[in-house]
């Protein structure tokens, strides 16, 4: 290391300019946390979106507006899930808002998009939803978290109960882009592990509601079962369509939750019954379940999904680093550290980080009745991504 000799004067410089160095310390501790939400607000995933920023708000009020004894400030984009706009709606956040950290998005390939940028510009970057596998896979970067999934955990729980159902063949459907693809992906992987085999894989570009042909050749396939993966929007319009087909009296049909999360006001009896795998689940007793369904209730007057819940869980992840630094987010290494090594106390039940940075955690069978997802049993316990190509 290369060493100054000291000059007179240098010493009342050096002692000023520590002073300085201090008071602008200070102030970037008294300056607010920037959070950056790059959400759809608008089309098929909107309501996804605003429950993400609902659930993230709601932690933080929760703790009296502070995180790490910062105070934070909010820049939205709405990312319309639409992977051609990514780059430039993230740089809206990261180069022209200047955020500390980035919380989005719902969209795997807008979130393929914004990692890259993540990555490359070393911001932080939650991610409450999107489940595209490369994020916590080949893409993993120490900056880079995920409070929700990857869309191969459910694919390949639901693989395994459908096995188990012992139902041979079926028909996977879903939406032709990285979320469906891998969650039909990893389902496949679960469901020949057991003995299953699947006949045909169907699709329809994102964000087509045009399900009619396809319900026609579900029907003459003639399959043990259908899987699907569709969420939002167009997820209430499939399981209507399913039912006035009537194939749901004849074909049972299986899902990753996001089937019914969040949908089944708008779903009504078309929904009934219907199982789903997933993270998160109605009927759960944790004590944290109860407090985050009560403080959502009252904040938003309507009743948590698991949207919200992983907003809320990025909030808290987001605590436990801020935490640790004592709110300086520029200090990355012992936040990241901190973020690593937390246990997340979730309305789901406690989960950890995998090495890639993606939940380790429980997942659920449910079973539609009424307006709600009820928890049947676990489907598989502490269950890890795979996380292939992660090299970190
Ligand atoms: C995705 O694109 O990763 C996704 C979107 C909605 C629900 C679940 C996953």
């Amino acid at each position: 290391m290369k060493t100054m000799k000291r000059r007179p004067g240098m010493v009342m410089a050096g002692l000023a300019t520590g002073l300085l160095l201090a008071a602008g310390g200070a102030g970037a501790q008294g300056a607010k946390v920037k959070v950056g939400f790059m959400l759809p607000y608008t089309g098929t995933y909107a309501a996804l979106g605003n429950a993400i920023e609902n659930g993230f708000r709601l932690y933080v009020q929760e703790q009296g507006g502070k995180l790490g004894g910062r105070e934070l400030e909010y820049f939205k984009v709405d990312d319309e899930s639409e992977p051609a706009k990514a780059t430039d709606n993230v740089n809206k956040l990261v180069k022209r808002d200047q955020v500390d950290v980035l919380v989005g998005t719902v969209h795997s390939g807008v979130a393929l998009g914004m990692a890259k940028v993540a990555r490359e510009t070393k911001t932080l970057m939650i991610n409450p939803n999107a489940g595209a596998d490369a994020v916590t896979g080949a893409m993993c970067a120490p900056n880079i978290f995920r409070t929700s999934f990857s869309n191969w955990q459910p694919g390949y729980a639901m693989g395994k109960v459908m096995a188990e159902k012992g139902h041979k063949r079926a028909v996977t459907l879903t939406w032709k882009y990285a979320a469906g693809d891998e969650s039909v992906g990893g389902f496949r992987e679960g469901f020949e592990a057991g003995g299953g085999k699947v006949q045909k894989d169907l699709t329809v570009p994102f964000p087509n509601v045009e399900f009619q042909a396809l319900l026609t050749e579900i029907a003459s396939l003639k399959p043990d079962a259908v899987y699907v993966f569709f969420a939002g929007g167009g997820a209430v319009k499939f399981v209507k369509d399913y039912a006035a087909a009537g194939l749901n009296k004849t074909i049972p049909l299986y899902g990753a939750g996001f089937l019914t999360d969040g949908t089944l006001e708008a779903q009504g009896d078309a929904a009934q019954g219907l199982l789903t795998t997933l993270h998160y689940a109605d009927g759960l007793t944790n004590a944290k379940e109860k407090t985050f369904r009560a403080g959502y209730m009252a904040a938003y007057k309507a009743e948590p999904d698991v949207y919200a819940m992983q907003g809320y869980d990025a909030g808290q992840l987001l605590g436990a680093g801020l935490a640790a630094v004592k709110g300086d987010v520029k200090n990355q290494a012992p936040l990241i550290a901190a973020m690593e090594k937390a246990t997340i106390d979730s309305p789901r039940g406690p989960f950890t980080m995998s090495k890639a940075h993606n939940p380790v955690q429980d997942i659920y069978l449910r079973k539609v009745e009424g307006k709600q997802n009820k928890v049947v049993n676990v489907a598989i316990k502490g269950l890890a991504d795979p996380a292939r190509g992660c090299k970190m």
